[in-house]
């Protein structure tokens, strides 16, 4: 099968590695940036691949623009498409899947949430014989480096992040690890890979931006450390809920033993119970591998990994399935407006001005709502949802 590959950075050039030896696939031509080519496969002009003999396009670029563009035009052209740019698919994936559908042509997309790790594919699999009941985990492998270094090592968060992004976990511009942003991504692309539905703008995202050392020195006197988890899933009611936010758990508990830049994707179908993938979620090899095995399914036959049906819809924070006690930390003064509204089981430290207090069980959504009021108040907020 002829291919041709949209980039040649870090995961494109794993995916040109990987296909060396690959009798099933021929590289027709390879898209690079202005001023980088320097070998007869590659191209500057995507007009080379639209109009190449490709049947299949492997797209590795990162970002928005132009690759919806290129995709929507590959599509058009009569080419499949295969993406590891969880961007692109969160903005767009709805689009993409109706164009594909409209031109019979294949769209997949598993190298976008978890890198190497076969969340999307599995979930796909999982939800034609079981209903799931929710899905996420420890999604960013950034933000775990982070959260793990600080915690372990006891270095700051500004040297953690800089050790991050020299291992090439960070994404370009780490905005979007650290405020929890690339986490909901991938949970947008699980939501639709297992509930048909891509949720609009009504999630709740917090970040790791407010984490401190002093934070982690209360969570080990509680005998727990700090994660950064996406969830989505069904309420008993039938309402998708979908959320990411840094989790206080116990350091027996398993996602304690995530460290480093590894991920932990889950889900759990309502017969089969909770199912765990651990591995690397981001990196050259790691990421080329999920993409030759969505180039592989494809070959075999497979063309897509949503159904005809998704559609954009809204999230609902509010149900009890979100219900939980939280860790907070925050001006001793603004602790009155989290007993009036929340309730406070117990203050678990008390230094400087700052207070350290589990709450009462509240939704994401009251608890989100909450720190966003303190914070136009001008308190310090950190908050961490204690893992039952
Ligand atoms: N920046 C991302 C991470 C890369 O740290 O997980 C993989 O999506």
């Amino acid at each position: 099968m002829k291919v041709s590959i949209l980039g040649h950075g870090v995961v494109g050039k794993g995916v040109w590695d990987m296909l060396q030896n690959n009798p099933c696939f021929e590289v027709r031509n390879v898209l690079v940036k202005k001023g980088e080519k320097s070998a007869d496969f590659m191209t500057e002009s995507f007009e080379d691949i639209q109009n190449d003999d490709s049947e299949l396009v492997v797209e590795c670029m990162g970002g928005v623009d132009p690759a919806y563009e290129f995709a929507s035009k590959c599509i058009e052209a009569g080419k499949s498409f295969i993406s590891s740019n969880k961007a692109l698919v969160a903005a767009h994936g709805i689009d993409l899947l109706n164009l594909s559908l409209k031109k019979d042509k294949g769209f997949l997309f598993s190298a976008a949430c978890g890198g190497a790790i076969p969340i999307l594919q599995n979930l796909h699999l999982a939800r034609k014989s079981d209903s799931i009941v929710w899905a996420g985990g420890i999604l960013n492998g950034t933000t775990n480096f982070i959260l793990d270094s600080m915690d372990r090592r006891g270095i700051g968060f500004d040297e953690a992040l800089a050790e991050a992004k020299a291992l090439g976990y960070a994404e370009f511009d780490p905005t979007a690890d650290i405020s929890g942003m690339d986490t909901m991504r991938k949970i947008m692309l699980i939501s639709m890979v297992a509930y048909d539905v891509l949720p609009n703008s009504d999630y709740h995202v917090e970040g790791i931006q407010s984490v401190s050392a002093y934070d982690f020195k209360v969570a080990d006197t509680m005998g727990c450390t700090i994660r950064l988890v996406g969830r989505c899933g069904l309420s008993e009611s039938g309402r998708l809920y979908s959320y990411v936010q840094p989790m206080l758990c116990k350091r027996s508990d398993f996602y304690a033993g995530v460290c480093s830049n590894i991920n932990m994707a889950q889900y759990e179908g309502k017969n089969s119970g909770v199912m765990s993938f651990m591995g690397q979620g981001a990196g050259r090899y790691p990421t080329a591998s999920a993409i030759l095995r969505d180039m592989t399914s494809f070959y075999e036959g497979q063309k897509q990994m949503l159904k005809s049906g998704c559609l954009f819809g809204f999230a609902n924070n509010s149900s009890k399935e979100c219900e939980g006690s939280y860790y907070v930390r925050l001006d001793s003064s603004h602790v009155p407006a989290i007993e009036d509204k929340v309730g406070v089981k117990e203050v678990v430290s008390e230094k400087d001005g700052m207070k350290c207090v589990i709450t009462e069980a509240v939704t994401v959504k009251d608890m989100h709502d909450l720190a966003a009021e303190l914070r136009r108040k001008g308190a310090q907020v950190f908050f961490a949802q204690v893992k039952g």
